[in-house]
Parts: structure tokens; C-alpha cells; sequence
């Protein structure tokens, strides 16, 4: 699909969230900062799917959570249908946040156990279109039950009688519920088994094209977004290191970082095969309070030069649409 001619629904830019994390030692009482979101900037259409790709702790999280004002925006810009976020005061930024939606990886964590599945699904209808009769928010529960797979004689029970999958099927259907413009996944499939991964990337897929939805859907492997994303930014240490179209980033990973990724995608795949040319990916993150000079991959890059070392790489356009951040990006 066609991702560049309008005006985008998302705009983030130079986007950066920092903790300032207090001294731990009994000697070291200096705070320390963790920038955990350092400078990142993209774009995100209407009916649009970015995948956000990047191991544990380098700051997909913290990024989503940005953009739904559940953090502090340390600097930086987030606009949604041009309107700026981050200026926006409590009550003015409550009414976008209907806009914006999201689902989370543990399903079951994520819904309150003493509601049943019509009091979950129905509470942002409460909250936000209070003005609806009850008979036909029973109805809207009734009509997006079915629409992710539930059952309607489902309404009346609790989460906890329900398997991973068809709890983040309810999770879903609430976020949905409201016919938000983005939908932010947050490793929404992670924890449930590789069958049922399946089966709820598809009914996201389904649900986008019905709802012209634009999603951002994170995970920590490449393997997961492959089907689902129309672009792919992958994330190290707080940045974006590679952002491409789906097809080019998986034909052609240039950071060495994302071939690393690559390498570790463990499904048979002729493209993933074909570009699995680099070397798996060694060792672990370094301390984000601590971050390498340089290029914060240099402690784990098969490439490094002395270079690398001292000059941070520039984000530089290598091919169409195909962005890097490397100083010896494979070619
Ligand atoms: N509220 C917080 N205070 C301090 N550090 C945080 C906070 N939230 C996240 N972090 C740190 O920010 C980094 C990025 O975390 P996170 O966004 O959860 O990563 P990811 O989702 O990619 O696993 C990690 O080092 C994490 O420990
Ligand atoms: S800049 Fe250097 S260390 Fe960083 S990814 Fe590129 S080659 Fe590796
Ligand atoms: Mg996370």
C-alpha cells in the first residue's frame, strides 16, 4: 500500500524520554539520567501498520507509552492529525486519548478480574459516550464481541475463565470499542503460543482494513511483524538505528543490528534466509545509564572500526525510503 502522500495521522519528532534515576550506591548519591527514548522521529498514515522492532529494555515501551501521555515527554514533538500532544493540558489531552488506544502483552493482566467481559468492553463506552442508552451499549459489546470471536453468551463471564488468546480478544474489542484512529500494540502476542499468535494478527489485520485503523504493533523479534507491517523502525539503546518498507528492510537489513536480528529469526523463511548474512547477535545490552561512546552498538558490532568509537552515525537515507544510522552500513 501506497503510505506517503497525505498528511500523516502521527508525527513524532525529535521525541525524547529521559528518567532521571536516583544514585544507588551508599558513597554515590549522584542521580544518574536513562534515555530511554533518545531523538526519535517518524511518521505513521491512516490504515497504516509500523512495526517497532528491538530486544528487551530499548525503549519500544517508554516510546508508546510517550505518545499516550502515560510519560513525561522529556522534549520534542508529538502530533496527532497536526494537533501537538504535548502541550496539551490534562482534560484537553483526556478527550484525544479516545483517539489513541492500546492493547498489552499480558492479556490477563491487563483487564480488572472483578468485571465481567460486557463491563470491560463497555466501560470506555460509559466513560466517553455516557449519552448512550444502555440498551444500545449492550448492543455495540454485543456486535465487537463478534467481531474479534467471542461468544455471545461469553458477556457475563470474568477473565480468568478465559485462555490468552481469546483474553486478548477482549482486550481488543475494548480498545476498539470506541473506533480509535491508532491502535499502539505492545508485544500483544508475545506471551501466547505460536498457533494463536497467528490467529490474532490476522483478526488485527481484518480489523485495520474494516476500520482504516493506522497501528503501531511492537515486538522484540522481527519474525512477528514481518506479516503485519507495512514499514519496520528497529530500536537500540533509545534510537531508531534502520527504518525501511516491510519488503526492503527484510530483502536488504544494511544495520548490523537488524541482520543480527535476522539471524535470530527462527521460522524457515526464503527472504528472512536470504538475508541472513551477517553475524547472530553476542553478548548484552550494555547499562542504558552507561551507554557505549560512539555508536551504542560498537560493544557488539562484528563491523566496528575505530570510528565507530568516537562519532555518532548520522541517520542518512541509503536507498529510497531506506533510512540508517551506521557509519559502515552494508551495501
Ligand atoms: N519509569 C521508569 N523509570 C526508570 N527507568 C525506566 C522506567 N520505565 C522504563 N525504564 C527503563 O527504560 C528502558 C527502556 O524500557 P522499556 O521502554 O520498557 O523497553 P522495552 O519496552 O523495549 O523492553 C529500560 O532500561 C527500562 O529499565
Ligand atoms: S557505526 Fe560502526 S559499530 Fe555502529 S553499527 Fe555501524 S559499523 Fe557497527
Ligand atoms: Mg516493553
Amino acid at each position: 500500500m501506497s503510505a506517503t502522500i497525505a498528511e500523516p495521522l502521527l508525527e513524532v519528532s525529535h521525541c525524547k524520554v529521559w528518567f532521571t534515576i536516583p544514585g544507588q550506591g551508599v558513597w554515590n548519591r549522584q542521580k544518574q539520567t536513562l534515555k530511554a527514548v533518545d531523538d526519535i522521529s517518524f511518521t505513521l498514515q491512516a490504515g497504516e501498520t509500523l512495526g517497532i522492532v528491538g530486544e528487551s529494555g530499548c525503549g519500544k515501551s517508554t516510546l508508546a507509552r510517550g505518545i499516550l501521555g502515560l510519560e513525561t515527554v522529556t522534549s520534542g514533538s508529538i502530533k496527532l492529525n497536526g494537533e501537538e500532544l504535548t502541550t496539551l493540558d490534562k482534560k484537553s489531552f483526556r478527550n484525544k486519548r479516545k483517539n489513541m488506544q492500546i492493547i498489552f502483552q499480558d492479556p490477563l493482566a491487563s483487564l480488572d478480574p472483578r468485571m465481567t467481559v460486557s463491563e470491560i468492553i463497555s466501560e470506555p463506552l460509559q466513560v466517553f459516550q455516557p449519552e448512550l442508552s444502555s440498551r444500545l451499549r449492550k448492543k455495540r459489546v454485543q456486535q465487537m464481541m463478534l467481531r474479534v470471536g467471542l461468544l455471545p453468551n461469553q458477556i457475563n463471564r470474568y477473565p480468568h475463565e478465559f485462555s490468552g488468546g481469546q483474553a486478548q480478544r477482549i482486550g481488543i474489542a475494548r480498545a476498539l470499542i470506541l473506533k480509535p484512529e491508532l491502535l499502539i500494540c505492545d508485544e500483544p502476542v508475545s506471551a501466547l503460543d505460536v498457533s494463536i499468535q497467528a490467529q490474532i494478527i490476522n483478526l488485527l489485520m481484518e480489523l485495520q482494513r474494516e476500520m482504516g485503523l493506522s497501528m503501531i504493533f511492537i515486538a522484540h523479534d522481527l519474525s512477528v511483524v514481518k506479516h503485519i507491517s507495512h514499514r519496520v523502525m528497529v530500536m537500540y539503546m533509545g534510537k531508531v538505528v534502520e527504518m525501511a518498507s516491510r519488503d526492503d528492510l527484510y530483502r536488504h537489513p544494511r544495520h548490523p543490528y537488524t541482520q543480527a536480528l535476522m539471524q535470530s529469526i527462527p521460522i524457515p523463511d526464503p527472504t528472512v534466509e536470504r538475508a541472513k548474512r551477517g553475524a547472530p547477535l553476542k553478548g548484552d545490552l550494555p547499562s542504558p545509564m552507561d551507554p557505549p561512546s560512539g555508536c551504542t552498538f560498537r560493544t557488539r558490532c562484528p563491523k566496528v572500526q575505530q570510528r565507530c568509537v568516537t562519532e555518532i552515525p548520522d541517520w542518512k537515507e541509503k536507498a529510497p525510503d531506506h533510512w540508517v544510522a551506521c557509519h559502515f552500513p552494508i551495501t
